[in-house]
């Protein structure tokens, strides 16, 4: 797909489609009084008749106009009041949406600005090319039939700016569809089954996009090595599974060298069946996706190096399978993490902070300017936040800050949760530095307070993604969630 910013008039604009909004009163903004204007007044007249209502992402596309560009496609915008940023994206997706079902093979969008005014140029634009991305996404099924042909539409062209911003917002589009390619990658990786996408697959993955980018290198440990780096609590993890661990290190130096690198650090379970304290089998299926925080933390490193942002960013990945064997752990062992810590691991499904915490140890060795894990960790913050907000946690309230507000610029955001000395104290054991879990309440915290023992001293913030990373029911699918909001922060601390 290409994407074009235009200035001037939507009229003058030559494509084979020209999209505007129409309000649920059945008016016209600006730009679409321009066009009626051009026409003649066809679009008056059909909203006349009440051909069209304006509700929210109904569509009607008009073949013939008789313009310079062939057709003109009809969106909802909903009330004019509550014509605000969700209402935009939710228009620009629906014309989209229609588009791709035509034969169309270019389109001029001249969509109202959203009101209330927080959207830069930069970030219409960006938001822009991210949804035409997502929307072309198709799921790398395994089923046999032929695949259904490409959508047809080759060109968009968004507009119209003012002809100063141009250039900002040429830059805006090309990290949109920068994050749409990084989004595309991580939903592959994430709705991929786990006899497929295995601990060695992600590893290859990660292997093949440092290939893929210059300037980003990728090591891969395996299991005897893991073992040298004293990692007990991973290892613990994987003890049960006859498919072998990986750690993943991706470095990508983009900044000044010797700057203090971001880093980043995903859990990778490829399928969390929930160890010897078993799952229920209700919708097992979708601990395939527990390893999306590893899959957005290479998204993110792929993103970092092919916007060749002037960053520098490290990315970890421990990634393995949590099952039931003889071998594996049992309720009750007590393993010894790489930073020394002993761990009394109480429920073999709380694997997650297992692999986490030595991957956030072995964080340290980078000085890092901060560290970010990204983690599918809690059922408990599903019921406490539902899907709309990833959960954030963290023991640097700017870095929180800085999250809270990427999130908000990038439509991807995240609600912060409290995490305090008395959280940490609710892991006490009697027989090991600390249990891995800490009863029912306040689940999501708890979790975070354990990985808290091992970021002291460092810049960290945690999100937890349960909720937020792939839909259930007959859309399932990841959801590249929240890759927006990292890529934004990654682009803003390159910026600064
Ligand atoms: N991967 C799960 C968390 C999860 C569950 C994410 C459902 C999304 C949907 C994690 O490993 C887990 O099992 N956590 C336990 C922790 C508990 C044992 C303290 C949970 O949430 O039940
Ligand atoms: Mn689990
Ligand atoms: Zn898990």
């Amino acid at each position: 797909m290409r994407y074009e910013a235009y200035s001037g008039s939507p009229v003058t604009q030559r494509a084979d489609c020209m999209v505007v909004g129409v309000f649920d009163n059945q008016t016209l903004g600006e730009l679409g009084s321009e066009l009626d204007r051009a026409l003649r007044g066809t679009l008056t007249r059909l909203l006349k008749r009440g051909d069209f209502s304006g509700k929210p992402g109904e569509t009607l596309l008009l073949p013939e106009t008789g313009n310079r560009t062939r057709s003109v496609l009809l969106v909802g915008l909903g009330s004019r009041t509550a014509y605000q940023r969700r209402a935009w994206r939710k228009a620009f997706s629906a014309a989209l949406a229609a588009l791709l079902r035509t034969r169309l093979v270019s389109a001029a969008f001249a969509l109202e600005r959203p009101l209330g005014g927080h959207f830069s140029e930069a970030e219409l634009a960006r938001a822009s090319a991210e949804l035409c991305g997502s929307a072309l996404y198709r799921i790398n099924d395994l089923k046999s039939a032929r695949k259904p042909r490409d959508p047809a539409l080759a060109t968009v062209r968004i507009g119209p700016f003012r002809s100063g911003d141009l250039p900002a917002v040429r830059r805006a589009l090309a990290e949109g569809a920068g994050l749409a390619d990084s989004s595309a990658l991580l939903k592959d990786l994430a709705n991929l089954p786990g006899n497929v996408c295995t601990p060695r697959y992600l590893a290859n993955a990660a292997l093949a996009a440092g290939r893929a980018q210059r300037g980003l290198r990728v090591k891969v440990f395996n299991e005897a090595q893991i073992r040298r780096l004293k990692m007990g609590a991973f290892l613990a993890v994987t003890q049960g599974s006859a498919e072998p661990p990986r750690f993943i290190v991706m470095e990508y130096r983009g900044g000044k060298a010797g700057a203090a690198p971001v880093v980043l650090v995903g859990k990778g379970i490829t399928f969390d069946t929930g160890g010897i304290s078993l799952k229920d089998p209700g919708a097992m299926d979708e601990m395939k996706y527990d390893m999306c925080g590893a899959a957005t933390v290479i998204a993110a490193l792929q993103f970092a190096a092919a916007q060749k942002l002037r960053l520098n960013v490290v990315g970890l990945v421990p990634t393995c399978e949590n099952m039931p064997s003889s071998r594996a752990v049992k309720p009750g062992d007590i393993v010894a993490s790489a930073s020394g810590q002993t761990v009394e691991i109480l429920n073999t499904d709380a694997e997650g902070r297992l692999i986490l915490c030595d991957a956030l140890h072995y964080a340290r060795r980078f000085k890092p300017a901060c560290v970010i894990d990204i983690a599918t960790l809690t059922g408990a913050c599903l019921i406490a936040l539902g899907r709309i907000h990833t959960g954030l946690l963290a023991n640097d309230q700017k870095l929180a800050d800085e999250l809270l507000a990427a999130g908000n610029a990038s439509d991807d955001r995240a609600w912060q949760l409290p995490l305090t000395e008395e959280h940490g104290e609710m892991l006490r054991s009697n027989f090991a530095d600390m249990a891995n879990v800490a009863g029912r309440e306040a689940g999501t915290i708890t979790a975070a307070a354990f990985l808290g023992k091992y970021t002291q001293g460092m810049s960290w913030a945690h999100l937890d993604i349960a909720g937020t990373a792939w839909v259930s029911g007959s859309a399932k699918s990841a959801t590249a969630r929240p890759l927006p909001m990292l890529t934004e922060f990654l682009s803003r601390r390159a910026r600064a």
